[in-house]
């Protein structure tokens, strides 16, 4: 397995492309199964994810080519024209939980599907329940045998109230997906409102869907018989954007996000500003330097447009080496904190109590071996090197190229001194 090694100590300056959003791409991959007709996306970004979801695509009989390259980089188009299975099976989906995603368009496309039940993972159980619960208000016949969601819809699907108790942001996704072909219309209360939510719902409607309420917490689909070809680009990455703002921040350097949308980074530009962060709207994008000490700060994670979790990890590795103190709570995940122990290990003075950890700002971190666990842990690990002193060599980072693209190159290009080591053959 490669690892990356880092030598600490360079503040990063220079401009980082950001990249397609892994959490918008996902979702618009699978609206494909909505229509037999081409759906072209812009974008999307190179990911281990990604290439996850088109080979369980492929498997389902959608066709998938690269036409060129577009405004926004290459264009894939995905024909969805004759399905020829609707199963997606255990060692894909344990793979991506967001295989989960095909459920929806599946069942409401072919009336039927059967998804292996993703499991859980390394930050929580992770169930699907609600997922399950929205697709039977739509009047899907759901059994669970064998490890898998076994729905039907033979008469097809019809509209219904879906009242989510929790945010759930696949979860909106599927029901969103599977309403746009039911019958009459559907509400979904307590929709999330993330931005990739949004961005789904845009192309949904570039489909021929009717979606009303876009972005706030109450949509309103009204079904339609046929979804049809459209063409739309990923929008941008607010948690890459995010997680290179704050290893700018650690370095005490400069970057200009190329592509970022401050209006997607409201909640973390404040705590940002609290810590003594600078974020400001340029042409191109968003310029992050520090002001002046990096100071601790309080920061609790909540649906968008709160603080989100997915920058949890990477904000406890700033607070790390501020002056005083912060509590970082994480409320979304049960066990988001695999970042803490091996952090640690860097030095950094971290209590957890529960759903909340005390970090106390230490002078410095040291290089230390260190193990990714998660997606976003292991990033956390890594912008921890990009200041220590000494070599820090993170392990496993096949986590990492599930969400970052070329991420060690983005930030060699800004002076960190970085480099992928692969793995003895
Ligand atoms: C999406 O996961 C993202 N993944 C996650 O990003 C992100 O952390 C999460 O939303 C929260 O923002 C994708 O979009 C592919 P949820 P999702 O359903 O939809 C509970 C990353 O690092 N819940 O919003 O799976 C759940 O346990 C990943 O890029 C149920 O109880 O998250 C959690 O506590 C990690 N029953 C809360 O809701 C359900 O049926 C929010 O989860 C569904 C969820």
């Amino acid at each position: 397995m490669d690892s990356i090694r880092i030598k600490g100590g360079n503040p990063l300056k220079g401009k980082i492309h950001i990249s397609g959003a892994k959490n918008a791409a996902l979702p618009l991959l699978t609206a494909c199964l909505l229509t037999d007709e081409p759906l072209a996306l812009g974008n999307v970004p190179n990911l281990a994810d990604i290439v996850t979801m088109s080979r369980l695509l492929e498997q389902l009989g959608v066709d998938i080519g690269s036409d060129g390259i577009g405004p926004e980089g290459r264009v894939r188009t995905l024909k969805a024209g004759k399905l020829c299975g609707i199963v997606a099976p255990y060692d894909l989906v344990r793979k991506m939980r967001a295989s989960i995603l095909v459920l929806g368009p599946l069942l409401a496309r072919a009336g039927e599907a059967k998804v292996s039940l993703p499991g859980g993972c390394a930050i929580g159980s992770r169930p699907v329940d609600l997922h399950i619960g929205a697709l039977q208000k739509l009047g899907a016949e759901i059994n669970l045998d064998n490890g898998y969601i076994h729905a039907r819809a033979p008469q097809g699907l019809r509209g219904g109230d879906i009242t989510f108790p929790t945010v759930t942001v696949t979860g909106t996704e599927n029901a969103m997906m599977a309403a746009t072909l039911a019958k009459g219309e559907t509400k979904i209360i307590n929709a999330a409102r993330e931005p990739e939510v949004i961005d789904l719902a845009h192309c949904l409607v570039a489909m021929g869907a009717s979606i009303e309420g876009i972005g706030s917490d109450r949509i309103v689909i009204t079904g339609k018989d046929k979804l049809h070809a459209a063409r739309h680009d990923v929008v941008p990455d607010r948690i890459e954007a995010g997680t290179f703002a704050m290893a700018a921040a650690i370095t005490n350097g400069e970057v200009e996000l190329i592509g970022a949308k401050l209006e997607h980074l409201n909640s973390v530009s404040i705590i940002l500003a609290e810590a003594g962060i600078d974020m400001t709207e340029t042409s191109q994008g968003l310029r992050v330097r520090r002001m002046n000490e990096l100071n601790g700060t309080d920061v609790m994670t909540e649906p968008y447009p709160g603080f989100p979790t997915d920058l949890q990890a990477q904000m406890m590795a700033l607070m790390c080496v501020a002056n005083g103190a912060s509590m970082i709570t994480e409320t979304i995940f049960e066990n988001r904190f695999m970042h803490v122990p091996e952090l640690r290990r860097m030095g950094a003075n971290i209590t957890v109590h529960n759903s909340s950890a005390l970090v106390r700002g230490v002078p410095m971190l040291t290089g230390a071996e260190v193990m990714a666990t998660d997606l976003r842990a292991s990033v956390s690990l890594a912008l921890a090197g990009l200041a220590a002193r000494g070599e820090t060599v993170l392990n496993r980072i096949y986590h990492l190229d599930r969400g970052y693209e070329r991420l060690e190159e983005k930030l060699a290009a800004c002076g960190a001194d970085i480099e992928r080591v692969a793995a003895a053959a």
